[in-house]
């Protein structure tokens, strides 16, 4: 592996998931392969799972570990080509990429989206830029529009918890919210679990309010309703996020319906436990009757952050040490 970036970094996800449940039952089985090797953390938004999760991942690994907020500590950051750097803009990017690549072997980077400008946030720029000047391994830690160890994340909870010998039925539930939020763990936890579904793990489907699909090139292969209560029938997992619109990009649109999950509208599922990457803001998004019930998973979800950070640097170190 040589970047991450999405589910098209990997050719498995049993493969990959098995491989981190190993890493689990034995955290320092590798804690060698990162001795003298250092992992950079660099981030331009706030992050308190992803940070301390790819940390504690890194150091099981025998990596060191040097973080940086380039957004607050970093000097003020040009990020276009061909400007004249007489505003406030500092250092470019093209050298403070390189110089981060001269002290780290493995980079992460975590960049928002800026929502103004669809083309432009769902192009990567920025995570391409990054990756080209550093010239290192570079590791999403979540960009404009995918958030994929949240996603790995994700995949291990379920199949960890699934009954057995049943094939889940996995929703993906549009939740409201006062802020406009990136597509990203949508449109993430939606590619993996097209490819589970191809690879004959799950069912899935996709509810949404009207003017809140997401992105088509991260929903192939996943059924998709407008109609909530449907969606929820017989569900084995119920995935609760907010986004804002992809067609009125960045938007918040008006919804009548009431789409916070709460206990009322779970009976209609199939005793279905509730997920979300957090941070959540309780009883917008998610009732807190169903936080604080044993149908939550979240805090589930966010100890496995551990072993899909760790899954991913032990293949990076991995093939760090076959190229040398
Ligand atoms: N889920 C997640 O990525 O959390 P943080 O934003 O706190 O890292």
């Amino acid at each position: 592996m040589k970047q991450f970036f999405s589910v098209r970094d990997i050719d498995s996800i049993s493969a990959i998931v098995k491989e981190a449940l190993e890493l689990k039952a034995n955290p320092f089985a590798h804690e060698d392969l990162g001795r003298r090797k250092t992992l950079g953390l660099v981030f331009l938004n706030p992050s308190l799972r992803t940070r301390m999760s790819t940390q504690k991942a890194a150091l099981q690994l025998g990596m060191q570990v040097m973080m940086m907020n380039l957004n607050q500590d970093g000097w003020a950051l040009e990020t276009q080509d061909g400007v004249v750097m007489n505003g406030s803009s500092v250092e470019h990017i093209r050298e403070a990429a390189a110089v981060m690549g001269t002290y780290c072997d493995v980079l992460g980077l975590r960049s928002f989206p800026g929502l103004q400008d669809r083309e432009q946030d769902y192009s990567e720029w920025l995570f391409k830029k990054f990756r080209d000047y550093s010239r290192k391994p570079l590791v999403s830690l979540e960009s404009a529009t995918l958030h994929p160890l949240q996603s790995l994340a994700d995949v291990i909870t379920i199949l960890e918890h699934q009954k057995p010998g049943v094939k889940p039925k996995v929703v993906l539930s549009w939740a409201p919210h006062v802020k406009p939020l990136p597509q990203a763990v949508a449109n993430s936890f939606s590619e993996w679990m097209c490819q589970a579904k191809k690879e004959g793990l799950v069912d899935f489907v996709i509810a949404h309010p009207e003017g809140y699909r997401l992105a088509e090139s991260f929903t192939t292969g996943a059924k998709q309703t407008t109609d909530q209560r449907e969606a929820l029938e017989g569900a084995d997992f119920v995935y609760v996020k907010n986004w804002s619109s992809y067609d009125d990009y960045g938007g918040i649109l008006p919804v009548k319906e009431a789409w916070m999950l709460d206990q009322q509208q779970l009976k209609i599922t199939n005793q279905a436990k509730v997920m979300h990457c957090l941070p959540v803001r309780r009883d917008l998004e998610l009732a807190s009757d169903i936080l604080d019930s044993s149908d939550s998973l979240v805090i589930a979800q966010a100890a496995n952050r551990v072993w899909s950070a760790q899954v991913v640097l032990k293949r990076l170190l991995t093939d760090l040490k076959t190229d040398l």
